[in-house]
């Protein structure tokens, strides 16, 4: 890497995308900060790279800072910060089909993904755009989902969250764009990860669920590469599954048709 990163924070680094973000970043020589929740899976991560490991909850406004200070003062100005961590857990006991739908009657359902799968990410530009821009620069890459664009059958607010994120890293990319921060967003369909029942690592990618592997299911290390590679080469907008341009095409040029064909969609996975 010609210009390389000071330091890198991956939320959510301990499994899954994370993980393998972090993996790529290291062979990059990029120093690395393994941020997780579950602190024993960061600490591996990071013995394993060579990295530093934090324990951290996203959805805590308070602990981002504190991070952000930390990693700062110990090893170095943020030069990638990559909002990974996320939740997902469906509509109803009953999996993708549920006819509760939005209507979820578990509410902290709806809160959790609300602050991790959103007001995480806010909390991160909180902390590091006024840093960024004092130091004429930095890198906010914001993992949402292929759900973001289109939507999840079987989880609303799933969905709905990672419109958000979309939202939110849009307005990021206008608001600063042009004063040196590069904003991405990434918007993967199925990966081989914990979130579809798959466990780090494994060999088979068996295990996705519902509408989720239409396309077929990614590995985590072939997504990472994608991510990183498109992003620091100043990308916006990342797809690592590249059908999901046409369907956002094809919802945008009709989207009545489109709701309609989601429909017809959701009753074959209940069949
Ligand atoms: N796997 C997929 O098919 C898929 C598809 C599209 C988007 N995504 C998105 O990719 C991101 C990574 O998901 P994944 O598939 O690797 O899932 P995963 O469950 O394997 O990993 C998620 C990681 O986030 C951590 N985490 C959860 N809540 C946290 C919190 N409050 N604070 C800190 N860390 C927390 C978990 O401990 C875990 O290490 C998520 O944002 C997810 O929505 C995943």
């Amino acid at each position: 890497m010609s210009n390389p990163l000071r330091a890198a924070v991956v939320t959510g680094g301990g499994h899954g995308i994370g993980l393998a973000i972090c993996r790529r970043l290291h062979r990059d020589g990029v120093p690395v900060v393994v941020a997780d929740l579950d602190g024993v899976a960061a600490r591996a991560v990071a013995a394993e790279i060579g990295g530093t490991a934090r324990e951290v909850d996203v959805a805590d406004e308070a602990a981002m800072r504190a991070l952000v200070d930390d990693v700062e003062r110990d090893i170095g100005p943020i030069d990638l910060f990559v909002s990974n961590a996320g939740v997902a857990f469906g509509d109803g006991e009953s999996g993708a089909v549920s006819r509760e739908g939005g209507l979820n009657p578990v509410d902290d359902r709806w809160d959790a993904c609300w602050r991790i799968n959103v007001m995480a990410h806010v909390y991160a530009a909180r902390a590091l755009v006024p840093r960024m821009l004092a130091r004429g620069g930095g890198h906010l890459v914001n993992i949402a989902s292929a759900a973001g664009l289109l939507s999840q059958i079987g989880d609303a607010a799933y969905s709905t969250t990672k419109h958000a994120a979309v939202g939110f890293a849009e307005s990021l990319a206008i608001d600063y764009g042009d004063l040196g921060i590069k904003v991405s967003v990434v918007c993967p369909q199925a990966v081989a990860t914990r979130m579809i029942g798959i466990e780090d690592d494994a060999e088979s990618m068996d295990g996705g669920f519902g509408g989720n592997d239409v396309d077929g299911i990614m590995s985590a290390d072939e997504v990472a590469d994608i991510i990183v590679d498109a992003a620091l080469s100043g990308r916006f907008l990342v797809l690592t599954h590249p059908e999901v341009a046409t369907y956002v095409r094809r919802k945008a040029s009709d989207h009545d048709r489109w709701i309609g064909g989601m429909q017809r969609f959701r009753e074959k996975l209940k069949g």
